[in-house]
């Protein structure tokens, strides 16, 4: 921590508790999950705004209640209309992390989600944030929320400067907030560090000149503020290679399900071959020679047998472009062909579906985006 940081006497932090409090109750957002008091709901919506942006979460938070409106539906939901209803959040452990926190509420908390704040943490996916967010909003319990936002405005004020990349600085935000936390409404003062974090305490331009609480802010006495929060560099998302075929038969599409625990585990795709980033190079450069604006043109019969050996009969392939998709950890490359059934297509590997019942598929993200690349191709070429 910088030699600079003061700590704030009993009348400061009164003064700032005011002073913020009142902010929030004028320029609060108007959100969903504000005008109830329903712990549940509160709950989905934590759930869901971890790594979610607020403007992407509202349509979901609404589609989710209305599909299971209560603890006792959420423990009962069938997975793939869970699934369902999350397709496109990301993350999605964080959905079947619900449904099973949901049935530990059943079976050990009588059906009524838990007020304290140790028995929140029991539940499955829920960490000491969401800990924190549901126990202040939810039951008014004197809890920091302590995310990226809260520890950049948190950094700011005091010129902190503890890696916040780091768990172990967890604890010096966690002191600080403890220390400014008003005893009645804990739940607005900590919504008030998320507004002010998303709206105006932002990263890299923060707007000072309509900050309620800039008269607080160090880094901003000092003129620092962009030098808050220090945060060391991530490793870089490990890039990874596949080629998908999207094959054809009279308007269906072969879709494979993927397993049923890791990465968008039991989600439905084209099938998907992993190859090195040379093999992918190679592809490309030779499928991309072959392709003529506005035409797709074939691709090379012989280009394609390693790579799926267990779908060796294929006709007609054309080149449709690549997407990418990064995850957490992750970067994913897809170079994307296209190609008919052939007569001898081996025994079923996974289902063929209508392009009309996909919807009927939990379909995670790079594959929305291998169909949305399929359709724009179908549009460009008619015979497609
Ligand atoms: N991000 C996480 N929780 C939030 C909340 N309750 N309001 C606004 N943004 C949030």
């Amino acid at each position: 921590m910088s030699k600079q940081e003061t700590d704030w006497d009993h009348d400061m932090i009164k003064q700032f508790q005011e002073d913020f409090l009142e902010w929030y109750h004028l320029e609060k957002r108007n959100l969903p999950w504000r005008a109830t008091n329903d712990p549940y709901a509160i709950w989905i919506s934590e759930i869901m705004l971890q790594q979610t942006r607020v403007e992407t979460v509202i349509g979901y938070y609404y589609r989710f209640m209305e599909t299971f409106p209560t603890i006792e539906a959420l423990a009962n939901a069938e997975e793939q209309k869970l699934l369902k209803v999350w397709e496109g959040l990301g993350y999605y452990s964080r959905a079947r992390n619900l449904k099973a926190a949901a049935e530990q509420i059943v079976h050990t908390f009588n059906g009524q989600m838990p007020d304290t704040v140790n028995d929140i943490r029991s539940l499955k996916g829920i960490g000491p944030y969401t800990a924190g967010a549901i126990g202040s909003i939810a039951f008014g319990l004197p809890e920091p929320a302590i995310d990226g936002n809260v520890m950049r405005v948190v950094s700011r004020l005091f010129c902190i400067e503890s890696d916040i990349a780091k768990a172990s600085s967890r604890v010096v935000f966690d002191q600080k907030m403890r220390q400014m936390m008003p005893e009645n409404d804990p739940g607005a003062f900590n919504q008030a560090f998320m507004d002010l974090g998303s709206r105006i305490c932002t990263p890299t331009s923060p707007n000072c000149q309509e900050c309620p609480i800039s008269q607080y802010c160090l880094a901003y006495v000092e003129q620092k503020q962009t030098d808050f929060p220090v945060k060391s560099k991530k490793a870089k998302a490990k890039d990874v290679y596949f080629v998908a075929a999207a094959i054809e038969d009279a308007g269906h599409f072969l879709l494979t399900q993927r397993s049923a625990s890791g990465l968008l585990a039991s989600m439905w795709h084209f099938p998907l071959a992993e190859v090195s980033k040379s093999e992918y190079q190679q592809l490309a450069t030779l499928w991309q020679k072959e392709e003529q604006p506005g035409q797709l043109d074939l691709i090379a019969e012989e280009s394609t047998p390693t790579i799926f050996p267990e779908l060796p009969v294929i006709w007609q392939k054309r080149h449709f472009g690549e997407v990418t998709h990064l995850f957490t950890h992750l970067k994913w490359h897809i170079l994307l062909f296209y190609g008919r059934k052939g007569q001898q297509f081996p025994v079923e590997i996974g289902e063929w579906a209508a392009e009309d019942d996909f919807e009927g598929y939990v379909f995670p993200k790079p594959q929305q985006k291998m169909v949305a690349q399929l359709k724009k191709y179908q549009k460009l070429d008619k015979d497609f």
